[in-house]
């Protein structure tokens, strides 16, 4: 009997303990992904599409100063679908799209590491991935984890369309374990859209998998996330380096988000709030997925004239006219023989700057210049980060109080703290109030109260604080603390 049951605890922990040691997944994993944000030169977002350059671009405006959100504490950098070659090669190796990534992807993938960020990509577990029929991973398991963990790559996103007939809970672990015999600690994020409750099944294979379809900035799709969300069995309730994924946040998308699942974010104010509320009290992975930079293209070059010189060189190999670096009559200019750096080209300030090997083409004057950029409404929820902090924790993801009941979820925090969210679904205010005997504590408990979008200390309270008025959709996030 007593070697039953230490062998059952010893299958217990080796079930429970998928810490793989990915990078930045033992807390739900905080970052920003490309799928309704990227597109060439100025004119982005387009649909399903990345390059080298809108990446670096993306990188750069991520990790600024003035978005702020490598300071609040995001560090995941996604590539959803836009990045692999149609074809992959005779050898069956999936490629990155060769127009698109002419040096591959190794040197983005370098970039993003070289400003503390961890690299994610995307695939599918079908033989195409869901936009522009992309080669999915299907019987490629091993070479294509292989490819990605020679890349760098720190977070793949197995995704489920064009999979035939196949069983997500038998065909997931394939590529989980491709990915751990690859050596790399990558995170494994299963997109199975919570069709096979993935929460009973993914833990031993994944450190993610979203629990529901699509998620898009509409009230009705938001609403429904929460409320599978509530639906989770509470043992299935995360843990570190094992959570529940509601998809990524559309955080203050309008017009600009429009393309992606063919749907225009249209949420009030106050619903998008609710949407980082419940998101973060849920323990979700907080992904981001908005334009984060406002891109400008210069003027075009004059036609039949070409005059290049070299403003400043970025490389280590020389740049020497005519030999690796010249110009064409089109309007362009090139550089071979790793040749990278600033040029003037017909008068246009020119950034040729490509690696690898080969010739570059560069179009003269063709340089996008962004700036980074979100929106104030943006920066106010994204960057808040007393309610990042609830998210950030390895405690299980909060749940609705009373079982059934949507209105008031709480999540015990480490140290003791209770965040509480009094979520309103209704078409209406409702008035809430919230018992400290229904969160655990005792009713004679003295228990403070910090209203989180207020930013306020709302006092000291006994036995419940409320009622509190909650505007439609609207969610009150609060920070409790009890003191005796
Ligand atoms: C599916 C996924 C989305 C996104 C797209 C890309 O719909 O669920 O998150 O990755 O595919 O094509």
């Amino acid at each position: 009997m007593r070697s039953l049951i230490v062998a059952l605890a010893a299958s217990a922990v080796a079930v429970r303990a998928y810490d793989n040691n990915a990078p930045y997944s033992k807390l739900p994993p905080m970052g920003w992904s490309s799928w309704v944000a990227l597109g060439p030169g100025a004119d982005h977002p387009v649909f399903d599409f990345c390059d080298e350059g809108s990446v670096r671009r993306a990188i750069d405006a991520f990790v600024s100063d003035d978005l702020g959100l490598y300071a609040a504490g995001y560090r995941h950098f996604h590539l959803d679908d836009c990045w692999a070659n149609h074809e992959r090669t005779p050898a069956g190796d999936l490629i990155p799209d060769t127009t698109n990534f002419p040096n591959g992807l190794t040197p983005v993938i370098d970039y993003a590491h070289s400003k503390g960020l961890a690299f994610g990509l995307y695939t599918s577990g079908g033989i195409f991935t869901c936009v522009g029929l992309r080669p999915g991973s299907e019987g490629h398991w091993s070479q294509d984890a292989d490819s990605f963990a020679s890349w760098g790559v720190d977070w793949v996103k197995m995704d489920w369309c064009n999979h035939g007939f196949e069983d997500p809970k038998t065909t997931y672990p394939l590529m989980s374990k491709a990915l751990n015999a690859s050596k790399r600690h990558i995170h494994f994020n299963m997109c199975e859209w919570g069709d096979e409750n993935p929460w009973e099944w993914g833990d031993p294979i994944a450190q993610s998998w979203r629990m529901h379809g699509d998620h898009v900035g509409t009230w009705e799709s938001t609403a429904k996330v929460i409320a599978a969300s509530a639906a989770i069995p509470r043992q299935y309730s995360g843990r570190p380096y094992g959570w529940n994924d509601m998809d990524m946040l559309e955080t203050g998308n309008g017009l600009r988000a429009a393309h992606a699942n063919g749907k225009e974010s249209n949420m009030t104010d106050d619903e998008w709030r609710t949407e980082f509320s419940m998101w973060a009290i849920s323990a979700s992975p907080l992904v981001v997925t908005t334009p984060i930079m406002n891109c400008t293209n210069e003027s075009p070059h004059p036609a039949n004239y070409c005059n290049v010189s070299l403003v400043q060189q970025e490389s280590l190999s020389p740049c020497i006219e005519g030999y690796s670096f010249g110009c064409n009559l089109n309007g362009s200019m090139w550089t071979s023989e790793g040749c990278r750096g600033e040029f003037t080209c017909n008068g246009y300030s020119t950034l040729c700057d490509q690696d690898g090997s080969g010739q570059h083409l560069c179009e003269c004057g063709n340089v996008t210049k962004c700036v980074p950029y979100i929106t104030p409404l943006q920066r106010e929820i994204l960057l808040n980060t007393e309610v990042i902090a609830v998210n950030q924790d390895v405690t299980p993801q909060g749940a609705p109080v009373t079982p059934g009941d949507l209105s008031i979820w709480a999540r015990n925090l480490t140290g003791g703290d209770i965040a509480v969210a009094l979520y309103n679904p209704q078409a209406a205010a409702v008035n809430m109030t919230v018992s400290f005997a229904a969160l655990g504590w005792t009713t004679g408990a003295t228990v403070s109260v910090r209203d989180l979008w207020k930013h306020a200390d709302m006092g000291y309270f006994k036995g419940s604080y409320g009622p509190v008025s909650v505007p439609t959709h609207a969610t009150v996030m609060l920070r409790l603390t009890q003191h005796s």
